[in-house]
C-alpha cells in the first residue's frame, strides 16, 4: 500500500490515539457523552480530550452502522462526518455482491467503508481521496484490517482519471453529497465530484461503473442523465431505504432492471426486482380492503413497483394513488409490512374511540390529506400499542381508516 505527504504532527496524533493508555480511556467510557467527556477532562496521555472525544462519538456511531470495525483493535476512527457519509458494512457487502474483477477505483474513498468490502472481490484496488488526513486515517485502517491489494492516492477523481491510462474492470463512485456551507444536496450536478461531468472518462475507460447516490434523487431523471444504466439497486436497511445505485456499461439498457432489496438486522433480506416497462405496461386490480393490508417495504416504494408488485403478489391495490395493498388468502412472503384488518371505519373520533379504547396506535397515511400529527390530534391518540392504523383514500375516494393488528 502506497501513501505519501505524511505530515509530522498528523501522524504524532494518529500514533497518540493508538496509546495503550488512550485506548483504554476509549473503552472505559465509551457509553459516555462525548460532550460531557470533554467538559470533564483536559487530555488523555498528552492528547487533547477533544480529538478523544470525537473517537468515542465515532464509535458509538460505528457500533451498529460498522460492527466488524467497532470490534477490530487499532481503527482510528475519521471524523463524524466521514462516519454520516459513509456506507453502512450491511449495505457495503451488499454492493460486494455486484462488481467483481482485476481492478477496481474507488473514486471516492472517505471512510474507505466501500472500499474495504469491494475489495475483497478484486485483484487491485485504488483508494482514492482529496482529503489528506482522511486518506491518512483510511491508509491505516485499511491495513489494520489486513487489506493487502490496495494503493491509496491522494488526489481529486478528476486528476485520477485524467492521468489513468489504460482501461480498467471497475469504477466506484460514491460522490460527496453536501456543498460548501455543509449543506445536504442530492442532484448528481450539486455533488463532488460531478457524476455527469466525468461520465464520458468513465465510459470511456471502464467496463462498467457503480454510482451511489442519495435515495432523495428521483430515478427515472437519473437513469435518463447517466444514459447507459443497466442496473438499478435500490437498498434499504431495516425498512428505511439507504442509497440508489446504478450500474452502468457501454450498452446499458432502456429499460434497466430495478432490483428493490431491503437488508433485515435477522441477517434475511427482501428481494423484489421488476423491469421499468414491466411496470409502464402492468395490468393493476382495485378493491376495498378484505382481510389483510400490505405495505410494501421502502425499496419498492421508492422503485416505484406500484402495480408490478400487485401482480406478482395476487393482490388488489385500494387506489391508484393509494400504495397499500389487500388480499383474502394471506400471502407470507410479501416484500413488506403485513397486517391483518380488524375493521375499515370513517375518519372520525367516534368510530377510532370505538375501536381503540386504549386511545393508543401506530399511525401511517397514505395518499391522505391530514398527516399523522394531525391525525393523532384529531383522533386523540397517542403513539406505540399494538393496533396499526392506515388512513387512505379509496377506490372510490373516500377518506378511511384501516385498524389493522400485525399478522
Ligand atoms: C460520501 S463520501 C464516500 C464514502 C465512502 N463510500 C465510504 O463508504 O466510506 C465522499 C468522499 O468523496 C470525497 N471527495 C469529494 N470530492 C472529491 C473529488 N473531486 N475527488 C476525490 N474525492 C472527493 C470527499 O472528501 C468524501 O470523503
Amino acid at each position: 500500500m502506497k501513501t505519501n505527504k505524511y505530515s509530522f504532527t498528523f501522524v504524532i496524533m494518529l500514533e497518540k490515539i493508538l496509546l495503550p493508555q488512550v485506548q483504554q480511556f476509549i473503552k472505559a467510557h465509551e457509553k459516555e457523552d462525548p460532550f460531557s467527556l470533554s467538559l470533564k477532562y483536559k487530555e488523555v496521555a498528552g492528547l487533547p480530550i477533544k480529538v478523544v472525544a470525537e473517537q468515542i462519538a465515532a464509535r458509538q456511531k460505528a457500533k451498529n452502522k460498522l460492527p466488524e470495525w467497532h470490534h477490530t483493535e487499532g481503527i482510528i476512527f475519521p471524523p463524524l462526518i466521514s462516519m454520516e457519509q459513509c456506507s453502512s458494512e450491511a449495505s457495503a457487502k451488499y454492493k460486494s455482491t455486484l462488481i467483481s474483477g482485476r481492478t477496481l477505483i474507488d473514486l471516492t474513498g472517505g471512510a474507505g467503508v466501500d472500499t474495504y468490502y469491494l475489495a475483497k472481490n478484486f485483484t487491485e484496488v485504488h483508494y482514492i481521496e482529496q482529503n489528506h488526513d482522511l486518506a491518512q486515517i483510511i491508509g491505516h485502517n485499511l491495513r489494520m484490517l489486513n487489506v493487502d491489494n490496495l494503493e491509496i492516492h491522494e488526489c481529486t477523481a478528476e486528476a485520477f482519471l485524467e492521468r489513468l491510462k489504460g482501461n480498467v474492470d471497475n469504477f466506484y463512485i460514491d460522490p460527496a453529497r453536501r456543498d460548501n456551507q455543509q449543506q445536504k444536496v442530492f442532484r448528481l450536478e450539486d455533488c463532488t465530484p460531478d457524476v455527469l461531468q466525468l461520465l464520458p472518462q468513465l465510459l470511456e475507460k471502464g467496463r462498467q461503473t457503480l454510482i451511489k447516490t442519495s435515495p432523495m434523487l428521483d430515478l427515472p431523471l437519473a437513469i435518463n442523465d447517466l444514459k447507459k444504466v443497466k442496473e438499478v439497486h435500490v437498498v434499504s436497511v431495516d425498512g428505511e431505504c439507504k442509497e440508489v445505485l446504478y450500474l452502468i456499461d457501454h450498452e446499458g439498457d432502456p429499460s434497466p432492471k430495478i432490483i428493490t432489496i431491503n437488508l433485515k438486522k435477522n441477517g434475511t433480506s427482501e428481494i423484489f426486482a421488476f423491469k421499468m416497462i414491466e411496470e409502464a405496461d402492468a395490468q393493476v386490480s382495485y378493491s376495498q380492503p378484505k382481510i389483510f393490508l400490505y405495505e410494501p417495504n421502502a425499496s419498492i416504494l421508492k422503485a416505484g413497483g406500484f402495480k408490478v408488485i400487485s401482480g406478482k403478489y395476487r393482490v388488489d391495490k385500494l387506489h391508484q394513488h393509494t400504495h397499500l395493498y389487500t388480499s383474502s388468502d394471506y400471502v407470507d412472503n410479501f416484500p413488506g409490512r403485513s397486517f391483518k384488518i380488524i375493521d375499515i371505519i370513517p375518519y372520525n373520533k367516534k368510530a377510532v374511540a370505538r375501536l381503540v379504547p386504549e386511545k393508543k396506535a401506530n399511525i401511517t397515511t397514505r395518499n391522505f390529506p391530514d398527516d399523522v400529527a394531525v391525525i393523532r390530534k384529531k383522533l386523540n391518540l397517542k403513539d406505540g400499542g399494538n393496533k396499526y392504523l392506515f388512513a387512505y383514500t379509496d377506490v372510490d375516494n373516500q377518506k378511511k381508516i384501516a385498524v389493522t393488528e400485525k399478522t
